[in-house]
């Protein structure tokens, strides 16, 4: 008999929802929240309610586009977090309901784990060429920067991870200061591929596998003040060569670290996850040292990179088949360790 996960993300200001059968993707259905922009960031409270208006429409078309009915739903996959809790109440409720109503079980997935096995999502224009274990996967998004040793599905174990902002935040952040709209992190990539890295930035020092962005964005800010003084068109003159800058220097302080890692621990099956993965210059850059340094490198399609939930169904599929189902008395954690 077939395994048809249907997933569900809610964790930030996406409402996603998705169909797995026996580990192929038949539907990842999205709804973005736009409303956040004028605020120049995600508001906790809109964002909930938008999960709210969007979770039933989402879960429907992705059930339709899939072409199975919900009584073929084998298990109800969600996250459980980490993430805002108004939005995970949002997600994890309606999954509970679902698992309830159809009498299928439960599964909780954590969301970054799920972000590193969006490197496993076969589609119809994905081929089915995975990392195998162990690998090594640069986990960057807009809560988190890490760098994990992945042993298996389920045994990742944490390298260096940031000890402040993330990359994605970093993105963000920076975006902010040169007066772009949120999410900045996919602005300035644009941009920059029109731009030139014209200005440095120095790298901090941190210790081991560990990261560290405050220091940059703290730098760019004042740079940027410093020359708006004396040239007050400076920004707009120059926001390609900015963007092209801080995205470098965002680049060169990740890979170096994930070169050190894989060098000292000699692992060469290198993955990529989360949304600052689908910077086309981080892309490039894992791209072009793979082939310097013989890495087999896995980076998941642009549509898997940022928030979605076909990464949470396949998390889910192979929870399935472990049996690892969750209890209903389970409540959504926004601060959710790395492992379960
Ligand atoms: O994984 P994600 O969708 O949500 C979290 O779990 O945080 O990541 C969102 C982050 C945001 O900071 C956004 O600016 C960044 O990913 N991002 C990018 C790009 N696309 C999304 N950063 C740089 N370049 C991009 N193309
Ligand atoms: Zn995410």
């Amino acid at each position: 008999m077939s395994i048809s996960i249907l997933g569900i993300e809610s964790s930030c200001d996406d409402t996603s929802a998705a169909v797995i059968c026996d580990g192929y993707l038949l539907s990842n259905i999205i709804a973005n929240q736009n409303v956040h922009t004028l605020y120049g960031g995600v508001v906790p409270e809109l964002a909930s309610r938008a999960h709210q208006r969007n979770i039933i429409p989402v879960v429907d078309q992705a059930l339709k586009s899939a072409g199975i009915s919900k009584n073929e739903i084998s298990a109800v996959a969600f996250t459980r977090g980490p993430g805002l809790m108004g939005s995970l109440l949002v997600g994890s409720s309606f999954a509970k309901g679902i698992s309830l109503a159809l009498d299928v079980p439960l599964i909780e997935v954590n969301h970054l784990q799920a972000h590193i096995l969006a490197n496993f999502i076969v589609d119809k224009d994905h081929a089915n060429r995975v990392p195998s274990f162990p690998f090594l996967c640069l986990l960057v998004s807009g809560g988190h920067t890490q760098l994990v040793r992945v042993n298996d599905y389920f045994d990742m174990q944490i390298l260096g991870q940031t000890i402040d902002d993330a990359a994605g935040e970093a993105f963000d952040k920076c975006a902010k200061t040169m007066g772009l709209p949120y999410p900045g992190g996919p602005v300035v990539n644009k941009l920059a591929t029109e731009g030139f890295p014209a200005f440095t930035f120095s790298k901090p020092r941190i210790e081991g596998y560990n990261y560290s962005f405050s220091g940059l964005k703290t730098s760019f800010l004042y740079f940027i003040r410093d020359q708006v003084q004396i040239i007050p068109g400076f920004i707009d003159d120059q926001l390609k060569n900015l963007c092209a800058s801080i995205q470098k220097s965002i680049i060169d302080i990740l890979m170096d670290k994930l070169m050190l890692a894989s060098e000292e621990l000699g692992i060469k099956e290198i993955a990529l996850a989360g949304g600052v993965s689908a910077n086309t210059g981080l892309r490039s850059a894992i791209t072009f040292e793979a082939e310097k340094r013989s890495w087999n490198c896995y980076i998941p399609a642009f549509r898997y990179t940022t928030d979605n939930a076909a990464m949470v169904a396949m998390t889910g599929f192979y929870k399935y088949k472990q049996h690892e189902f969750a209890s209903h008395s389970i409540v959504p954690a926004a601060r959710l360790g790395f492992t379960l």
